[in-house]
């Protein structure tokens, strides 16, 4: 089995992660949970910062909240000295009452409001990034109320299509995302942000897509966007002072994936850049990475409670957990691997071929598809591994499921980051408009008289 992190078995023969047994945080925080590994966190935003500072020092990273973002990820993430993703208004706010400063944020999004605009604008943004015309004409309008000059980046489209899930490529031609650099809508925006004096062009940003392996594209975008960058300058005189490179690095989620390491992905890219920048005679840019992924997928693991089980016999054998497509979405939605082991049998062969199920009303509510485990009983804790990014993030209260309690583990310690959500959470948006209130009342609850609408 892959121990990720500062996972290790102790001498009970139970999972322990950042010092603490999982058997014991089950007990103690309830089920499902997710813990993070907040020293495996810190570690993978090092691993940036250091192979930037060794390859390209003259840039920064930038965490995506998307994969995860609570007030204590973002206190880590500012403790490391790294720069914030936001892709909406609840983002912004997550991280300005977290205490993050609004000067190390970077406000992402192809559908910003005008409020989301105007929060951003007043909450002083470091830069926003550019998705389309539209975003242009109300940030220039919201500038120019409030007098004062925003910095932006142009999300482009580089025509790059990586080799990932349908679902996370964002670099082709036909993307919902960013700006066409050969069909020349890029260089439109470009045009009308030096005719705004409430818009300044600070740099390009390209995001190509999510969970890829191969550098190669990485290399192929940032040939692409250096030919851009050296036509603005020949041909329209426009300086591109920073770089976002975007996220996508790919993680481990089953023993079939290989990742690259978090160094050679930045030595590819910073290579790429020096060599192609020195070719043309160009200043080199700023230089951003936007991961979320990497920095926190393999730093999470859901913690699950055993139920029930269904042998079909000469079919398949169901074992049923606690949670299921509520709390992870990702194999109904990108029919994602995940790789789990018994916490509390973490030292006994695993001899079942089992399907691990979720307890949600759908046939698609499965977390693993066949996969081999101690003998399991009611009441053992299954671990799954790598669920710290997109998992909590896109959480659902689907059938009325309350959304699990996250904890971050470090040197013995657990410390809860994210509470349970009780049953009342689940109704605190609820109203009951009057005429209803009273119908309930009227008929003491339960009737065999239809309602009159
Ligand atoms: N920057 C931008 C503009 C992005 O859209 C994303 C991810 C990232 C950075 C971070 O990418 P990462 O390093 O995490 O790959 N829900 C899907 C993933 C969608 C990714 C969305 N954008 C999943 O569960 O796999």
């Amino acid at each position: 089995m892959h121990l990720r992190g500062s996972m290790r078995i102790n001498d009970s023969g139970h999972l322990e992660i950042g010092g603490c047994d999982t058997v014991e945080l089950a007990r103690r925080f309830g089920t499902p949970l997710y813990v993070f590994d907040e020293l495996e966190i810190r570690r993978r935003c090092r691993s940036y910062k250091e192979a930037l500072e060794r390859y390209y020092p003259h840039g920064n990273i930038i965490y995506a909240g998307k994969a995860f973002l609570t007030q204590a990820m973002c206190r880590i993430i500012q403790d490391e000295g790294m720069y914030l993703d936001v892709v909406s208004g609840g983002e912004l706010f997550t991280a300005l009452s977290a205490g993050f400063p609004a000067e190390r944020v970077f406000f992402h999004g192809n559908n910003k409001s005008q409020e989301e605009i105007a929060y951003g604008i007043k909450s002083g943004v470091h830069r926003f990034v550019v998705d389309n015309l539209h975003e242009l004409e109300m940030l220039n309008e919201e500038a120019t109320r409030n007098a004062t000059t925003v910095d932006v980046l142009i999300r482009v489209a580089p025509g790059v299509e990586v080799d990932t899930h349908s679902y996370m490529r964002t670099g082709q031609m036909d993307s919902k995302f960013g700006f066409g650099i050969d069909d020349g809508r890029a260089l439109e925006a470009i045009r009308a942000i030096r005719r705004s004096s409430h818009l300044r062009l600070r740099g390009l940003h390209a995001h190509i897509g999510s969970q890829i392996f191969e550098l190669e594209s990485y290399e192929m975008t940032t040939r692409l966007m250096v030919e851009f960058i050296d036509r603005l300058r020949t041909d329209n005189g426009v300086d591109i002072e920073e770089l976002n490179m975007g996220g996508g690095l790919g993680i481990r989620y089953s023993a079939d994936d290989t990742p690259s390491t978090i160094e050679a992905f930045v030595e590819t890219v910073a290579g790429a850049l020096k060599v192609e920048c020195r070719s043309k005679d160009l200043p080199l840019p700023r230089l951003y990475f936007e991961p979320g992924r990497s920095i926190v997928g393999e730093a999470g693991t859901t913690l699950y409670t055993i139920g029930g089980s269904k042998e079909i016999p000469g079919v398949r054998k169901y074992i049923f957990v606690d949670g299921g497509m509520a709390d992870n979405p990702r194999v109904a939605l990108y029919q994602a691997e995940y790789e789990a082991m018994v916490a509390n049998k973490a030292l006994q062969a695993p001899s079942d071929l089992v399907t691990v199920a979720g307890k949600c009303c759908e046939s698609g509510d499965i977390l693993i598809w066949d996969i081999n485990l101690p003998p399991c009983a009611p009441g053992d804790i299954l671990a799954v591994f790598a669920t710290g990014a997109y998992n909590y993030s896109m959480a659902s209260n689907y059938n009325r499921l309350t959304r699990p309690a996250a904890v971050l583990v470090c040197d013995g310690e657990a410390d809860l980051i994210v509470r349970r959500e009780s049953f009342s959470d689940l109704v605190q948006h609820d109203c009951i408009p009057e005429r209803l209130r009273l119908l309930a009342s009227d008929c003491h609850g339960l009737s065999d008289t239809p309602l009159r609408i």
